[in-house]
């Protein structure tokens, strides 16, 4: 391995171990602090500007050109190319969507939809997975695990039956969308029903690791983050490489939130972009740990180099034990209390001068009814970004000229009960969605018979 020019280091500034990148770890052995994967930038062979990067794409025959991922992989070079496993991740979309625009407040024009739905598994955890097996298959990993609140559970399987590798997944018991949980079944991966959320299905997958020995792919795995950075070169791809003023994304796991943060920081280090956009990073009021650790008055937590009041993090996960306070949010894929990168979000905000947002399940749905309505559609969670959008357009933080990108992290079809309870108004009760359906689409009731038929479709 010793010919990447690639490590682990520990994210702690008071403790900055550092660790090859042969070595399989989710936590620092020194401080249990995460890590992240750093680079000897200048003994890679970086372009000169990202335009640059079109090169690979001009010999995509080759499976590591024509991936999404891969095809920028001077910038996440920590594996030989013989290790890499490509399902061809990564063919997204940036749409300009006037229609979301003009629902959100944006002038026309300035909104954008990355629609990473457009995956192999239908999810953005593709971009993640691949560089996290690449891992797995570079320190000859055999079995593969992860907790999910769907998609992972649904990457990993798909990742893992074209790896040749045993997938082994955690699910909340009855907490998982069905498409999601059809796909983990269908890629035959051996499916655990935790009796339990998908806080508990971490922290068993965590001892599990441990115990049996696997490799965990959750995004405590910092390779896997590595992937997840490139979601952000292909949006300036789509922007013919300017850079737009604001990038929203749902916060779960928070992820997604810290591969951002991580990739704008290092472009911006190495001269590969002139400044780095806003993030916003919205979560469901469902699920609200991050918003109300930055911006309650009695925590307003940030970053601050790295020196932040990290007990208020504890003392939070701490009261949620305490009051049995369970998240709850038809957004079931961030439906998530105690998110596992808490720390390097915080990073990422400050990075990106970033804001925090919680939006109720009813702003969740109208919302993705909008992005539906428009052409693309998403998945409840997904649709987070474009409620978040629209808050942060009505408080003015967000201006109506300013260029903003949403990201839709997972496909349509994900969640189809979400999908028909809005437009038909039958939710499971267990997530009743309170408020008007002001997008709803009903299906009409017509007899088998011509004149009926005619009749109502004249009928508007
Ligand atoms: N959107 C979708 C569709 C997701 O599946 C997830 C996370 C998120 C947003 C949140 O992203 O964790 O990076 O903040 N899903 C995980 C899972 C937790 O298990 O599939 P994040």
């Amino acid at each position: 391995m010793a010919d990447k020019p690639a490590f682990q280091k520990c994210m702690n500034v008071d403790c900055g171990a550092t660790f090859d990148i042969s070595q399989v770890l989710v936590a620092c052995p020194k401080c249990g602090w995460l890590l992240d994967v750093q680079y000897e930038w200048e003994k890679l062979p970086l372009p000169n500007k990202l335009s640059d990067f079109a090169k690979h794409w001009a010999t995509r025959d080759k499976p590591l050109d024509f991936s999404g991922v891969w095809r920028f992989r001077e910038l996440l070079d920590f594996c030989d190319d013989r290790y890499k496993v490509s399902q061809g991740e990564g063919q997204t979309l940036l749409q300009r969507c006037d229609g979301v625009a003009d629902y959100v407040g944006a002038n026309k024009g300035n909104l954008h939809l990355q629609y990473e739905g457009m995956n192999p598994s239908g999810s953005f955890k593709d971009n993640g997975m691949t560089a996290a097996f690449s891992h797995a298959a570079m320190v000859g990993a055999t079995r593969v695990c992860c907790a999910s609140t769907g998609n992972t559970s649904a990457s990993l399987a798909r990742y893992a039956a074209a790896a040749g590798m045993e997938a082994i997944v955690f699910v909340g018991s009855g907490r998982i969308a069905f498409g999601k949980l059809a796909q983990a079944l269908d890629y035959g991966a051996r499916t655990f029903q935790i009796a339990g959320d998908f806080d508990d299905c971490m922290a068993r997958v965590k001892e599990a690791t441990e115990a049996l020995n696997l490799y965990l792919v959750n995004s405590v795995n910092p390779f896997r983050l590595e992937g997840q950075k490139t979601i952000m070169l292909r949006v300036l791809e789509g922007l013919n490489w300017q850079v737009p003023d604001w990038i929203v994304c749902p916060g779960g796991n928070l992820g997604n939130s810290s591969a951002f943060g991580k990739m704008f920081g290092e472009l911006k280090t190495l001269g590969l972009i002139p400044r780095v956009p806003r993030l916003a990073v919205i979560n469901s009021t469902g699920a609200a740990t991050l918003d109300r650790l930055v911006n309650s008055p009695q925590t307003l937590l940030r970053y601050n180099g790295g020196r932040f009041a990290r007990q208020a993090i504890c003392a939070d996960y701490d009261w949620q034990d305490k009051t049995n306070t369970k998240p709850h949010t038809i957004a079931s894929a961030i439906e998530i209390a105690k998110p596992v990168n808490m720390d390097k979000c915080l990073r990422a905000l400050e990075i990106c001068d970033g804001v925090v947002r919680a939006v109720p399940d009813e702003d969740i749905m109208n919302a993705k009814a909008q992005v539906g309505r428009h052409g693309l559609g998403c998945e409840p969670a997904s649709a987070a970004s474009v409620a978040g959008t629209k808050l942060l357009v009505e408080e003015g933080i967000i201006g109506r000229d300013e260029r903003v990108v949403c990201i839709l992290t997972g496909h349509a079809l994900k969640d189809p009960n979400a999908t028909v309870g809005y437009h038909t108004g039958e939710y499971d009760p267990d997530h009743k969605v309170k408020g008007d359906r002001p997008f709803a689409n009903m299906p009409t009731p017509v007899a088998n018979e011509l004149d009926a038929i005619i009749k109502a479709i004249e009928c508007k």
